[in-house]
C-alpha cells in the first residue's frame, strides 16, 4: 500500500465532517437529537436506520450492520481503497498529501504510483474536456462547429455542459496529452487511444472529429466522454462512448447527476431521460432534476443511486416504440424497489430537445408538470389498443396492467392499484382476481420465466413465488369483501353462517371478524356484530387495520342482489382456495408414502378432493 504519513491521516480525520460528507450522498439525512438519521446508502430501505454520530464522527446502519469512520464511508460509497479515499478527502479539505513518487513521463507507471492513477486519469479527462472546448471555439469554420450551431444549444448551457469537439486528426489529441505530461500508458488506461490493427504498438486517437460531451461522475469529476457524429457519412455510430476505465463505470453512472443532485430532493423527484441531449434540454428549460444513463441501458445499480435522493422517478423517454419499451423496462426495475413512477410525454416533439426547439422551455416544463401516473399511462396506452367496453378487451388490459401492479414492493400500493383497476374496468375485485388466476394458469412456468428474463427483471422474490403470494392476497381481499357485505346486509351474514364452515377460517383478523358476524347472526343480533368484532380483535396479535378501517367506514346504501352475488363469489373463492391447499397437502402425503405400502385410503381422499375442486 502506498505510504500516506500518519500525521496526514490524522489531519484529514480532524478536518473531515462526516455529517457533511454523508449529506452529499444522502441529502435526506435528518438531525434526530444529538445524532443524524437517514436511509442507508448501502442497502435498500424505506425506514431510516442509518445513523451518523457527529460527536464520534462515526456511522452505523442498524439495518445492514455496516459502520465505521469517515474513511470507511468514503471507501464504501466511492468504491475506493484507503489511499483513494484519503486522497478524495484530502482534496476536499485542502490537506496536502506528500507525493510518494514522481509521475513518470513515459513508459509504464510504476507500482508505487498506481494509487495515483485514478487522480491522474481525472486530471487527464478534465484537461482534455477543456481542450475540446477550446478546439471547438478556435475552429469556427469546422464541420463540427457547423453541426454544433445547428443544434442550437444556448451558449450558457453549452459552457456549463462543456461541449467541445475532438480534433479532425489521427493523433492530435494524443500529442497534446503527451505534451501536457501524461503518459501513453495513462492514455491506454483511459482508452483515449486505440492500437492500430495493421501496425501493433502504434496508436491513434479514439475520438476524432466529433462533438464531445464530457461525462461527470456524481462528485463532478470528468470520467469519460460521449461523442456525437457530425454527419451521417461518419462511421462508428451516432454516439461513441468512452470505454470503461478505472474511473468510468457505466453501471452506476448517471449523466447530469452532478448538476441535478441538489435539485432532486428540492423538486421531490428525478427526471430520467434517454440521453445527454435530453438532459441538456431539460436543464435549459429549468427542469434541473434531469439525468440519463450513459452508454448503457438503465439498470439496478443506477436505480439504487437514485434511491438515495428521491422515491419518485419521472420517466422521460422518446415518444416512439423504443421509448415505450424503455418505460416498461425501467418500470420493471424501479417498481420492485419501491419507487413511485410517472411518465412524461412530449406532445409536439419526439423528445425534450425537439420539444424545446419546437415550442420553447415552457412547453417542456408543462410536459414535466403534467406527467401521468405510470399506471394511468399504461392504462391509456392499453385502452388505446384494446376496447375496454368488451369483456375480451378488459381481459387484455387487465393482463397488461396486472403484470406491473404485481411488481410493486408495497402491499398497499398493489392493493390500491388493484382496486383502482377493477374500478376502471367496471369489474369487481373478485372477478379481476379470477382473471389473474386464469392468467397465472395459462402462463406455464417456463413462459413466465422467459418473460421475466426478457424484461431483465431482477425482482426480490423469485418469479415462481408471485402467483402464490398473489393468491394469498386475493384470498384476503375476498374475505374482506365478504366481511363488508356481511356487515351491511344480514342476508349475507346468514350466507356466511350457513356456508362458511369454521375450518375455512384461520386465526387472522378478517377470519375472526367473519366468525363473529356469523355468530351474531345465529344469536339473532346481527346489528351487534361490529361491536363484538371490536372486542374480539383487541387481543388479536396481527395487524387488523384493514378490519378496523372497514368498521370505521360509514355503511352506505346496499344493493341486496349485488351483495348476495358478491358474497357467493367470495365464498366460492375462499372454498376453492382452501380446497387447493388441502389437495396440495394430500399430494405431499401421497408422495411421502414409501413404495409397497398401502396408498388406497389417501389416494381415494385425493380423488375426492380433486373432483370437488374441479366442480368449483
Ligand atoms: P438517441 O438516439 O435518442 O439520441 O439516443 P438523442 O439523445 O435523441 O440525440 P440526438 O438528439 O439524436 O443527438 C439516446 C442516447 O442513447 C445513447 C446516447 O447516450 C444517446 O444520448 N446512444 C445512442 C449511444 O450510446 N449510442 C448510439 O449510437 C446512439
Ligand atoms: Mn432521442
Amino acid at each position: 500500500m502506498p505510504y500516506i504519513p500518519e500525521e496526514t491521516i490524522d489531519e484529514i480525520s480532524a478536518r473531515a465532517d462526516l455529517v457533511n460528507i454523508v449529506l452529499g450522498y444522502v441529502p435526506t439525512l435528518k438531525q434526530a437529537g444529538a445524532r443524524w438519521k437517514g436511509c442507508c446508502p448501502f442497502h435498500q430501505e424505506k425506514t431510516p436506520s442509518f445513523i451518523v454520530n457527529p460527536d464520534t464522527n462515526m456511522f452505523h446502519c442498524f439495518g445492514c450492520g455496516v459502520g465505521g469512520n469517515v474513511f470507511k464511508f468514503v471507501m464504501m460509497i466511492e468504491n475506493l481503497d484507503f489511499p483513494g479515499a484519503a486522497q478524495l478527502l484530502a482534496r476536499k479539505y485542502n490537506v496536502i498529501i506528500p507525493e510518494p513518487t514522481p509521475v513518470h513521463r513515459s513508459g509504464n507507471i510504476s507500482k508505487e504510483s498506481g494509487y495515483n492513477l485514478r487522480e491522474r486519469l481525472f486530471l487527464l479527462h478534465e484537461k482534455l474536456a477543456a481542450m475540446y472546448v477550446s478546439n471547438l471555439k478556435n475552429n469556427p469554420d469546422s464541420k463540427a462547429a457547423e453541426y454544433f450551431r445547428s443544434r442550437q444549444i444556448e451558449p450558457g448551457f453549452a459552457l456549463k455542459f462543456m461541449i467541445g469537439s475532438s480534433p479532425d486528426s489521427w493523433d492530435a489529441t494524443m500529442n497534446w496529452a503527451l505534451k501536457e505530461g501524461f503518459t501513453l500508458e495513462e492514455l491506454k488506461q483511459a482508452h483515449l487511444v486505440s492500437e492500430r490493427q495493421k501496425s501493433p504498438g502504434n496508436y491513434i486517437d479514439f475520438f476524432r472529429n466529433r462533438l464531445m460531451f464530457p461525462i461527470w461522475n456524481e462528485q463532478g469529476r470528468v470520467v469519460g466522454f460521449s461523442a456525437r457524429q457530425i454527419d451521417k457519412e461518419q462511421g462508428g455510430g451516432k454516439y461513441v462512448n468512452s470505454v470503461e476505465s478505472p474511473i468510468f463505470k457505466k453501471g452506476r453512472l448517471l449523466y447530469g447527476l452532478n448538476f441535478a443532485r441538489p435539485d432532486i430532493p428540492k423538486k421531490g423527484s428525478v427526471i430520467l431521460c434517454e440521453g445527454q441531449m435530453d438532459v441538456i434540454a431539460m436543464h435549459c428549460s429549468g427542469c434541473t432534476n434531469a439525468v440519463a444513463p450513459q452508454g448503457t441501458a438503465f439498470g439496478q445499480d443506477q436505480a439504487s443511486v437514485l434511491r438515495r435522493y428521491t422515491d419518485t422517478v419521472l420517466l422521460a423517454t422518446d415518444s416512439d416504440s423504443a421509448g415505450m419499451a424503455a418505460v416498461l423496462k425501467d418500470a420493471a426495475i424501479l417498481l420492485p424497489m419501491g419507487f413511485h413512477l410517472k411518465v412524461v410525454t412530449f406532445p409536439g416533439g419526439k423528445d425534450p430537445d425537439e420539444l424545446l426547439h419546437n415550442s420553447g422551455p415552457e412547453a417542456v416544463q408543462k410536459a414535466v408538470a403534467e406527467a401521468a401516473d405510470f399506471f394511468e399511462f399504461l392504462y391509456s396506452a392499453s385502452a388505446s389498443r384494446f376496447d375496454s367496453s368488451t369483456p375480451e378487451g378488459k381481459i387484455r388490459i387487465a393482463h397488461e396492467l396486472l403484470k406491473y401492479i404485481r411488481l410493486s414492493d408495497s402491499d398497499i400500493v398493489r392493493d390500491s392499484y388493484f382496486n383502482w383497476l377493477a374500478g376502471k374496468l367496471g369489474l369487481s375485485p373478485v372477478a379481476l382476481e379470477k382473471e389473474m388466476h386464469r392468467l397465472n394458469k395459462a402462463q406455464s412456468a417456463p413462459l413466465r420465466k422467459r418473460e421475466v428474463v426478457q424484461q431483465n427483471v431482477d425482482t426480490k422474490k423469485p418469479a415462481q413465488d408471485l402467483p402464490d403470494s398473489m393468491s394469498d392476497r386475493m384470498l384476503n381481499m375476498a374475505m374482506l369483501e365478504l366481511l363488508e357485505v356481511a356487515l351491511r346486509n344480514s342476508a349475507c351474514a346468514e350466507k356466511v353462517a350457513r356456508e362458511l364452515s369454521p375450518e375455512y377460517l384461520d386465526d387472522g383478523p378478517v377470519a375472526i371478524a367473519l366468525a363473529v358476524v356469523a355468530q351474531a347472526f345465529l344469536d339473532h343480533e346481527p346489528e351487534q356484530a361490529g361491536r363484538h368484532i371490536a372486542s374480539a380483535l383487541v387481543s388479536c396479535e396481527y395487524d387488523y387495520s384493514a378490519v378496523s378501517a372497514l368498521l370505521a367506514k360509514e355503511i352506505t346504501g346496499s344493493n341486496m342482489e349485488l351483495d348476495l352475488k358478491v358474497a357467493a363469489d367470495c365464498l366460492k373463492m375462499i372454498r376453492r382456495n382452501r380446497l387447493k391447499k388441502q389437495v396440495e397437502e394430500i399430494r405431499r402425503q401421497l408422495l411421502s408414502i414409501p413404495a409397497g405400502e398401502d396408498r388406497t385410503e389417501v389416494l381415494r381422499e385425493f380423488m375426492r378432493m380433486t373432483s370437488e375442486l374441479s366442480k368449483l
